[in-house]
């Protein structure tokens, strides 16, 4: 039975563009997949801490080296990998703040980007471990950048996941949001239309 996870992390919660696009991603998933388990992480209402020296000393020290509090911060990172890694399919909301990720998503990144447990380095350089996973990501935006230098938010996203081993990466867009009804009509019909696209695929192959 797949498993899939549900990142979000928009701080309009479900009325982000980016939820609202995982959710119907999802629903239609969940068709094509009968009986597959869905866990759900919402990193706005449930932060991840920002990553500190302390914890960071307390992901590298010995289990029985680790002061109570980083033994506390290497549970949740734990916690966090143990759930992504049981995860077959990974749907990442993505809105865009202040042309990057939102701040909880990259303090998440901080506590799963873990050496020996997502990643190692070998002699012919870094090697991601969380293997065999199909990652969809639906990037909401203001503004439309289509692939433009200026936005580097796409791209540091895949170039992290693909440095863990994840680097199957569908991304959506919904593009042009603050840019009147019309427009915000237009994106979320394109994403939608993307979304079933994706998902039919699916049910061919199920
Ligand atoms: C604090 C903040 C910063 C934003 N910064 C940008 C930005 O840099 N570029 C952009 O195109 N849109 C920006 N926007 C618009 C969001 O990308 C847009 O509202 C999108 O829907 C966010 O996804 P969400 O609804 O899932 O939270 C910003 C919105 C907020 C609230």
């Amino acid at each position: 039975m797949k498993t899939l996870l549900k990142l979000n992390s928009s701080i309009f919660g479900e009325n982000g563009a980016s939820s609202r696009l995982t959710d119907a991603f999802v629903g239609r998933w969940l068709a094509a997949h009968p009986g597959a388990r869905v866990i759900e992480r919402n990193l706005a209402t449930d932060p991840v801490p920002h990553l500190t020296a302390d914890a960071f000393a307390g992901f590298n020290a010995q289990p029985g080296e680790r002061s109570p509090a980083q033994q506390a911060a290497v549970e949740v990172s734990d916690a966090l990998i143990d759930e992504l890694e049981r995860a077959d399919v990974v749907v990442l909301g993505l809105p865009m703040y202040n042309f990057g990720v939102p701040s909880a998503l990259k303090a998440y990144f901080d506590y799963i980007g873990r050496a020996g447990k997502t990643f190692r380095y070998t002699e012919s350089g870094p090697e991601g471990l969380l293997t065999d996973k199909q990652a969809y990501i639906f990037a909401t935006r203001g503004g439309i950048y289509d692939g433009a230098p200026s936005e580097t938010e796409t791209s540091y996203v895949r170039q992290f996941l693909s440095f863990l081993g994840i680097t199957n990466i569908e991304f959506v867009y919904a593009e042009g949001l603050a840019l009147g009804d019309a427009a915000r009509a237009v994106a979320f019909e394109s994403a939608a239309r993307t979304i079933e696209q994706l998902t039919d695929a699916l049910q061919r192959v199920a």
